[in-house]
């Protein structure tokens, strides 16, 4: 049995999972039956009942993984990598990235923790197809966040959560208790350029309050590092990443350089995030 397997339950009976592989198919099943089919691609569907929405659609996964692997985002990815790799040491140690997309982040996670195995949390099957081969030591599977995780307690030395929905009461549940809890959020100039210029959605001003006081009852915040960088980016790419935005923004590359008022052939973009570290408190008594 893997690591990895040995982390999941059954999202039926909260049970522990066994692998059977028959020819090319594999499912996982539980002591009373329940049973869960890993996709042909790769990832297995641990949410029976259906998932309230499907995640992001194939399109927009597409957009974001040409613009992770441009490298884009990669001071974002080695951050984590940096802020991940001391709870990584053990081996076997398990690193969930929640709504992971594309896992891009949790790669260069497993890249920088050579010991450490790594799951890819999503609904979006599309995105689940990458993520289940984004990394020899990745697997994904389908499940909703915002639901009770099929993962045992305290299984995972770190949580990621980029740009993605947050559940602190299971983040702290399958934290192990010297883990980590890694949390990216973008801060008010986040693509401010394209916010202004296009009328997307502005990021909260009080984002950062709700986020605290949110995960303020599970865990205490032992770091936070604010990064601000300026893109040069094709105007192909600065229309992807406002397609990538929760707007859903829907303009072409040539609208975007228009608005933008780019007169050569790229513009630029501030990327503002701020990313997080918490560990678990105990449960007050
Ligand atoms: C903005 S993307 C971020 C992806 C990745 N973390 C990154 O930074 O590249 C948010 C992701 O969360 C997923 N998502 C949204 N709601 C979800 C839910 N309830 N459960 C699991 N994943 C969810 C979407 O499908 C999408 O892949
Ligand atoms: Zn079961």
């Amino acid at each position: 049995m893997t690591t990895m397997d040995a982390a999941l339950r059954c999202p039926v009976c909260r049970g522990g999972l066994t692998r059977t592989v028959a020819g090319p198919a594999a499912s996982l099943r539980c002591a009373r039956g329940h049973t869960f089919d890993v996709a042909r691609q790769g990832y297995v569907h641990l949410a029976p009942g259906g998932t309230r929405h499907e995640g992001d659609p194939a399109e927009l996964i597409a957009l974001r993984a040409d613009f992770l692997s441009a490298g884009h985002y990669d001071f974002l990815s080695e951050a984590l990598a940096g802020a991940a790799g001391p709870f990584l040491r053990d081996p076997g140690a398990l690193v969930v990235e929640a709504g992971a997309g594309t896992a891009h982040h949790l790669a260069r996670v497993l890249e920088g923790a050579p010991e450490a195995v790594g799951l890819a949390l999503d609904v979006s099957k599309p995105a689940l197809k990458r993520a289940a081969r984004v990394h020899p030591r990745a697997a994904a599977a389908l499940v909703d966040t915002w639901g009770p995780w099929p993962l045992a307690d305290a299984c995972a030395a770190v949580v990621l959560d980029a740009f993605a929905p947050r559940n602190p009461a299971e983040f702290r549940r399958v934290l192990a208790p010297d883990g980590a809890l890694i949390v990216v959020t973008p801060l008010p100039e986040h693509l401010t350029e394209l916010v202004r210029a296009l009328g997307l959605l502005d990021v909260a001003a009080d984002k950062a309050e709700r986020v605290e006081g949110r995960l303020g009852t599970h865990f205490e915040r032992v770091g936070r590092t604010e990064m601000r960088r300026v893109l040069s980016l094709s105007p192909a790419d600065a229309a992807a990443l406002a397609r990538m935005g929760p707007s859903g923004f829907h303009r072409s590359a040539e609208a975007v350089r228009a608005a933008l008022g780019a007169e050569g052939s790229t513009v630029a973009v501030t990327a503002a995030v701020a990313l997080e570290v918490w560990r678990p408190v105990s449960p007050r008594t």
